[in-house]
Parts: C-alpha cells; sequence; structure tokens
C-alpha cells in the first residue's frame, strides 16, 4: 500500500464496533442462557476468530450481515471441541477463553499464529493455577499453545503486576466457576468493559478502586448488545483530523468509556481541538461522536494511570508527537513490547525512517517533534496498530510512504484505508 500527503480531510466516519466488546459479547452471550443478539459487532479477524473457537465449543452463532445471533446454552453448557482452538491473532481470545475454559469438564488444546506464540502466558497461567486450573505451556516458553485440562477451581485474591484488562478478565471469567468471591487488583484501573458487560447478563460483580470482585454461579441470561464504535480505531481518525491542515472531521459513534479515553486527553492536552456531541450510553457505556479540526500540536509527557487508558494508542500517539512542536516523553508503558509486535522497537525503527528524532526507553519512547518527516518504507510488521499509525503519519509527509504488511488492518478495521480514502475526495 502507497499513500502520500493530502491538501484536507473532510467528512464524516462511522467507526467499526469496538473489539473488546465484540469479543466480550460473544463470549458472554456463549456461555448465558438463550439468545444474544449483538448488533455493530466488529467483522474483523480477532472477533471473528472468538466467534470461530465458540463454535467449535458447540455454540450455534449465526454470523448475518445485521447482527450476530449466539444461542448461549448457560454456565455448564459448553461441550468438549473435536479440534484445537485456534485465536488467530487475538490475545484477548486466549487470555478471556482460558479462564472459562479452565473449570470446564474436559480438555482442549489453544493455539494461535506466529506473533500470538510469542506473547506471554504466564500472566493468566500463574493465577488460574493458584485457582486450581491445570494449563501447560506445551513448548514450555509461557507462550500458547496451550493445554488446558478441566479442573474445579477455588476462589482466590490476586495482585496483578500489569494493569491488564485480559489478566483481570480471564481471573473474573474463571471466578465465575470458583467456590466463592473471587477478587482481583490491579496496579491502576485497565479498561472495564468486562465489569460492565457481566453485570448487564446478571452477574454480580463490584468494584472497589482498583479492586474487582466477582460471586460464583450467577444466573446469566441472552441480552441484546449493541456495540459502540472502537476508541482505538477512531484514534486514527482523530490524529488524521489534527495533523492534516485545512481538516475537519466528524467522527460517529465512538465508544468514550472512561477506562478508554486516554487518547481525547492526551490529544486535548497537546493542544488538539476535539467537541463531544450527542453523548449517550448503551448498555452502560459511554457514546459521543467527535467532531475534529486541524490543530497546532505541543510535546507532553504521559505517564501513570493514564497508560492503561490508552496503551492501543500509544503508536498513534507517537505519530502526532512526531508532528508536534517540542518533546513528548512516554513512560510506564513496558507493555508495549509484547503486543502484537515490538511497538517500541517498531515504532522508532519506522518513525526514525521517515527522519523523525526518537529514542527507545526501558518504557516507552522520547519522541522530538520533527516535522517535516519524509515518506519511507514501513514495515509493519503485521500489526495492525503499527499498519494504520503510518498510514497516517504518511498523510502529511513528504513524498511517497509504503506500508509493507498492510492488509493487517483486517485484524481490526476491514475497511480501514477505504474509510481513509474517502476522506480525502
Ligand atoms: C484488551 C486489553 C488490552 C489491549 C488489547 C485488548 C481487551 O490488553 O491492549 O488490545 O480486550 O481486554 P491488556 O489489558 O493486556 O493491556
Amino acid at each position: 500500500m502507497e499513500l502520500k500527503k493530502v491538501q484536507g480531510l473532510k467528512g464524516e466516519v462511522t467507526i467499526p464496533g469496538d473489539k473488546s466488546i465484540s469479543h466480550r459479547a460473544v463470549m458472554f452471550g456463549s456461555i448465558s442462557q438463550g439468545l444474544t443478539e449483538v448488533t455493530n459487532f466488529l467483522q474483523g479477524a480477532d472477533c471473528l476468530s472468538t466467534i470461530s473457537c465458540f463454535g467449535k465449543l458447540g455454540i450455534p452463532i449465526e454470523n448475518t450481515p445485521e447482527k450476530i445471533l449466539i444461542h448461549g446454552k448457560g454456565l455448564h453448557g459448553l461441550s468438549a471441541p473435536s479440534e484445537q482452538l485456534d485465536a488467530g491473532n487475538s490475545g484477548t481470545t486466549v487470555r478471556l477463553i482460558s479462564g472459562i475454559l479452565a473449570p470446564q469438564p474436559f480438555s482442549v488444546t489453544l493455539t494461535g499464529d506466529a506473533s500470538i506464540q510469542k506473547r506471554p502466558m504466564k500472566r493468566i497461567i500463574e493465577p488460574l493455577t493458584q485457582m486450581g486450573a491445570s494449563i501447560k505451556s506445551i513448548n514450555g516458553n509461557g507462550c500458547a499453545p496451550l493445554s488446558i485440562t478441566g479442573s474445579p477451581l477455588k476462589a482466590i485474591h490476586y495482585t496483578s503486576r500489569v494493569a491488564s484488562a485480559q489478566v483481570k478478565s480471564a481471573i473474573l471469567l474463571a471466578g465465575l466457576y470458583g467456590d466463592g468471591e473471587t477478587m482481583v487488583t490491579e496496579p491502576y484501573v485497565s479498561r472495564n468493559h468486562s465489569e460492565i458487560m457481566l453485570r448487564h447478563f446478571g452477574a454480580s460483580v463490584t468494584t472497589k478502586d482498583t479492586t474487582v470482585s466477582i460471586l460464583p454461579e450467577p444466573k446469566l441470561s441472552g441480552q441484546k448488545i449493541e456495540v459502540p464504535g472502537d476508541i482505538s480505531s477512531a484514534a486514527y481518525f482523530i490524529a488524521a483530523g489534527l495533523l492534516v491542515p485545512n481538516s475537519e472531521i466528524l467522527i460517529k459513534n465512538v465508544g468514550i468509556n472512561p477506562t478508554r479515553d486516554g487518547i481525547l486527553k492526551v490529544a486535548k492536552e497537546m493542544g488538539g481541538n476535539i467537541t463531544l456531541l450527542n453523548v449517550n450510553e448503551k448498555q452502560g457505556e459511554k457514546v459521543a461522536d467527535l467532531l475534529v479540526k486541524s490543530s497546532s500540536l505541543h510535546g507532553i509527557t504521559i505517564k501513570g494511570e493514564i497508560i492503561p487508558t490508552l496503551i492501543d494508542e500509544l503508536p498513534i500517539i507517537a505519530i502526532m508527537a512526531a508532528y508536534a512542536k517540542g518533546t513528548t516523553t512516554i513512560k510506564d508503558a513496558a507493555e508495549l513490547k509484547v503486543k502484537e509486535s515490538n511497538r517500541i522497537d517498531v515504532m522508532v525503527e519506522n518513525l526514525s525512517a521517515m527522519g523523525c528524532d526518537i529514542t527507545a526507553t526501558e518504557d516507552g519512547m522520547i519522541v522530538h517533534g520533527s516535522a517535516p518527516l519524509k515518506g519511507a518504507v514501513i514495515d509493519s510488521k503485521l500489526d495492525h496498530r503499527i499498519a494504520m499509525s503510518f498510514a497516517v503519519a504518511a498523510l502529511c509527509a513528504d513524498g511517497i510512504t509504503e506500508i509493507k504488511g498492510s492488509q493487517c488492518v483486517n485484524i481490526s478495521y476491514p475497511a480501514f484505508y477505504q474509510d481513509l480514502e474517502r476522506l480525502t475526495k
């Protein structure tokens, strides 16, 4: 894919469904009794992997153009799959489903693509094992493929070293099958979609500061879920609208859950002109339209408890920083190293190729605003967020930018390039 400088972005874009919420709708619908109807489901490869796994676990799921229909069979309704489960590129699928599979009365092998087989799974193996689960990393490296032998689970209070919604959710899901109240404490609050949606399905979930508790064996019943647009996908249009001169974009139907809205806070602190319109709520998730206008940005420091609320947006924030005036410092973000790629190294390598003055640190990066950048050949490492970030960087750079492996946007935003292109017309 080749992209080049544009003179302005104008118009409206409706963002596809939130990836985290789409995964959870399928998972929680599958272990609830009766029909769950999901609209605005994200038809990206990751969420389709989740559908495929629950199909193999005996849950009838109809994927129609208007909605997903999940014929849930209740907490104890899953059946043994006849083959291994394949999570593809999806960390959320592997980690959350492990919490559901650990207490089942059958054994499963769970695998995924080359990237997944390098991502750390000890972070869920350890707490689930403390609960009594039997989970083995087949290659002994703490990564997938995982062999899970169903076992009875006991409730624990787990203190996590990382603020990770995937770890928290795996434990809460296992806690549905525990022998008492299960609790998770994390260093900072991570995204809380599991808590909101589990309550909506009928679970008893309590949140106090950075601790979440869940009671076992609730009666979960099928629900209607309307998935908000994904703020992580909207982030590319927020950045593009701010960075490209003469731009005005209305980004419609964006989830602005406060555990996900760090990008809005950072963009505004950098000087971005963003207005929230039509703020409303869908099944406990806040949603709004965002009006974004070209702005002159300046560097800031990003660290601490805001990091989990924008963890997936740090690549596109680094692009904003590259075009901002002054220095942006990102700290407390070592988690970036264990995403779909090592996002610290990959951002530094590719932004350097475009002429940006950027340095990797142990837990983040330091970006010195370096506009004008020049087009370059970008290796996405098949990481969707890297490909989309550099597609935006290309819109303000001199010359041509070529993105290798550009089709990896299928993971979270299959129509990304078409939606971007429409705004240039
Ligand atoms: C996700 C949580 C985040 C995020 C990932 C999706 C989720 O991971 O990076 O893209 O759906 O729970 P961590 O919670 O492990 O940081």
